[in-house]
């Protein structure tokens, strides 16, 4: 059976992704974007676009009109500019899940962030952007709406921030990194979050209500960032890219400062909990959902490394 899925945040990272499996796959996809210039880049995917400039419910209720699953994605990570996580993460999932009521989209996939379990346990993980991701997920679990909650580490793949700010960091010369770098990730390619969204869709068929189910969306295995940045180099060298560079160990509290300051190598003080949490789980789960083995960490950096900018890694 193919559904009509629409999706919110339809242009970002894995929202692109999502829509290129969904095309070859074959299904009805809506994506829901807040421009026209954003309707435009999604385009060549194949998806019918529906330009919802702000998440509320009665236009988003329109454009998920006859959809049987809705994948939300439209979150940051980052509050500027205005967007607070409030408005963004919580009241724009209230929104989207309120949207689902009353358009009768039966399901709701969200993806929230891993380490949102461990909020009030560590003190990386205890912040405004893990709890709004928290709330976010009380909407959907109060809704009514059949919920499925991926909790993900990292995301790595064509197009992901982390391996192209590295690769810039490369051909600069130089990596700064926080500390000594032992602290761990757990890495997920970005085709098996989209290969894990659209199942979560489909599987059972909407209608046919699956248990509220919260997935840890991480990779086959962890890493510690020093050694995420040496497969990365490895993967550069690889496909013949230059990566000769020195290691600036910059410390925690230093970063810190930087980051309430303005930002650290461009990241705010929550995404840089985000790096140093040393978050890890248990991968066998969502293999089992998927019904095989996930992605090697190193084919997904090697895919990351083969779309990222040349220019930025030629040394
Ligand atoms: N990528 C990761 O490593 C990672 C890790 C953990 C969790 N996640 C979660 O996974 C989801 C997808 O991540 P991603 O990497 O694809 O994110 P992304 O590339 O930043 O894309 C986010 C999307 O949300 C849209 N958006 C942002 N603010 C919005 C607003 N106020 N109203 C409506 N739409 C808005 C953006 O639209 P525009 O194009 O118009 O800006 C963009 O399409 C997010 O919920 C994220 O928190 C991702």
């Amino acid at each position: 059976m193919t559904i009509k899925l629409a999706v919110t945040g339809a242009s970002g990272f894995v929202g692109r992704q999502l829509l290129a499996v969904a095309a070859r796959e074959r299904l009805e996809v809506i994506g829901i974007v807040r421009s026209e210039k954003s309707a435009a880049g999604i385009s060549r995917f194949g998806a019918r676009a529906s330009v919802v400039p702000r998440l509320e419910a009665e236009p988003l209720a329109a454009a998920l009109a006859g959809a049987q699953a809705v994948v939300h994605l439209a979150m940051i990570g980052r509050e500027r500019e205005g967007r607070t996580y409030e408005a963004v993460n919580v009241q724009g999932t209230r929104a989207v899940v309120e949207a689902a009521r009353r358009a009768g989209v039966p399901r709701v996939v969200l993806f929230s962030g891993l380490g949102v379990a461990h909020y009030g346990m560590t003190r990386r993980c205890t912040n405004p952007y893990f709890l709004s991701k928290l709330a976010a997920e009380v909407e959907l679990f109060r809704s009514g709406r059949e919920a499925v909650v991926f909790r993900p580490s990292y995301i790595v793949g064509p197009g992901d921030g982390l391996v192209t700010r590295i690769l810039a960091e490369m051909a600069s010369g130089e990596v700064l990194r926080v500390g000594d770098g032992r602290y761990r990730m757990h890495p997920a390619f970005v085709g098996d979050a989209a290969a894990a969204a659209l199942a979560a869709a489909q599987d059972p068929p909407p209608g046919v209500a699956p248990p509220p189910r919260v997935l840890d969306l991480v990779g086959p295995e962890p890493v510690s960032f020093q050694s995420f940045l040496e497969r990365t180099a490895a993967a550069a060298r690889a496909q013949g890219r230059k990566a000769n560079f020195r290691i600036r160990e910059v410390s925690v509290e230093e970063a810190d400062r930087a980051a309430a300051a303005g930002g650290f190598r461009g990241m705010g003080t929550d995404e840089l909990d985000c790096l140093i949490c040393d978050e890890v789980s248990d991968a066998a789960p969502l293999s089992h959902f998927l019904h095989r083995p996930l992605t090697p960490l190193d084919d997904a950096i090697a895919a990351a490394v083969r779309e990222a900018p040349t220019k930025a890694a030629s040394v």
